[in-house]
């Protein structure tokens, strides 16, 4: 039985990924931990208040509660990033660098980075991007992705840590809300769709980006941190997707179900992060060598996500 602990829990893929490795693990064999405070899905097990820049009290976490695997999900996000570089190179190299000493030092079992799409730039192929290809991200949060993901791979061939990761698309949910992220447009649509019939978009119409359903988002986060490592010829660099869409498809295929929403399209600083990302993803490395797989098209995550969300705000105001 792993004892796992999830840094940056609080998060929008933390909120998701805690009760998930709960379930999968035992309550108490999952220690939450974050910065800020938790909310209430992390409440019912172990949690830490814990800033990754601080190493010694990362250790000492890690120790007091016997944790032999780390999801390391802390970071500053693009569009923040852009706005706090200065943070953003700090929080995610240190944060990163300080994970990984520990699991060096105290011989960890296994840790889980995610990169991000946005590892890549504006000279990358941008249709079915490859596996390997041009990294020059041109925003300090990719620059910290691409730079973390050769750590890792240091890290592996150097010290013989088994840390792996997936280069995440923009990813949808409805537990907690994006962390100021370049795709966040594709989560706010929905709530806005529900709550006010209007929304107000950041990018262009025809902005096409991949993206990736939460239930698809933990499941290669939990089915590539049990893969037999025999079989993996990359580390924290899987290319995964879901689906690709516009903003404005993204619209029309709410509109099938909200029939009187209007969206305005205003780009801000957001749109260059956007337009020097892939379009699409080709994920064939993660398919071949941990049988990864997507459930999630844009009608079933449209479907899906407007049936959570309808719940959801009818439980908060009955
Ligand atoms: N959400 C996406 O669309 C997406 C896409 C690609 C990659 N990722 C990656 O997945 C990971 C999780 O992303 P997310 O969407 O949950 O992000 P998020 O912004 O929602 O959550 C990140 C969490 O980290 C915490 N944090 C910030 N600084 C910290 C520090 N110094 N110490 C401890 N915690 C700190 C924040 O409080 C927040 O709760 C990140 O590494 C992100 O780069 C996310």
């Amino acid at each position: 039985m792993r004892r796992v602990l999830v840094t940056g829990a609080a998060g929008q893929i933390g909120s998701e990924l805690i009760p998930k490795l709960r379930e999968k693990y035992g309550r108490e064999n999952v220690v939450a931990s974050d910065i800020r405070e938790p909310s209430e899905t992390l409440s019912d097990g172990p949690f830490e208040q814990l800033d990754v820049t601080d190493r010694d009290r990362l250790k000492e976490v890690v120790k007091e509660y016997d944790v032999d695997t780390v999801f390391h999900l802390a970071a500053i996000l693009s569009a923040t990033g852009e706005r706090k570089p200065h943070l953003a190179w700090y929080v995610n190299m240190d944060g990163l660098y300080n994970v990984l000493e520990v699991a060096r030092e105290l011989e960890l079992t296994r840790i889980f980075f995610p990169s991000s799409i946005a590892a890549f730039g504006p000279e990358t192929p941008k249709e079915m991007t490859p596996q390997e290809t041009v990294m020059r991200p041109k925003t300090i949060y990719g620059i910290t992705k691409v730079a973390g993901e050769l750590l890792c791979d240091y890290y592996f061939h150097r010290f013989g840590v088994d840390v792996r990761g997936v280069r995440y698309p923009g990813v949808i949910s409805s537990v907690a809300p994006p962390g100021g992220g370049t795709t966040d447009y594709a989560v706010e649509m929905f709530y806005a769709a529900l709550r006010h019939k209007r929304y107000v978009c950041f990018v262009r119409e025809d902005t096409v980006l991949p993206m990736i359903y939460m239930p698809d988002c933990l499941k290669a986060a939990i089915d590539l941190m049990e893969a037999d490592p025999s079989r993996l010829r990359h580390r924290a660099d899987y290319n995964v997707t879901g689906m690709s869409f516009s903003a404005g498809e993204l619209a029309a295929e709410i509109r099938k179900h909200i029939p009187e929403f209007t969206v305005e399209y205003r780009p801000d600083f957001r749109q260059k992060i956007a337009d020097s990302w892939p379009r699409s993803i080709d994920d064939s490395a993660a398919r071949e060598e941990w049988g990864w797989k997507p459930s999630y098209d844009l009608a079933a995550t449209t479907k899906d996500m407007l049936e959570k969300l309808r719940r959801r705000f009818k439980e908060e105001s009955p």
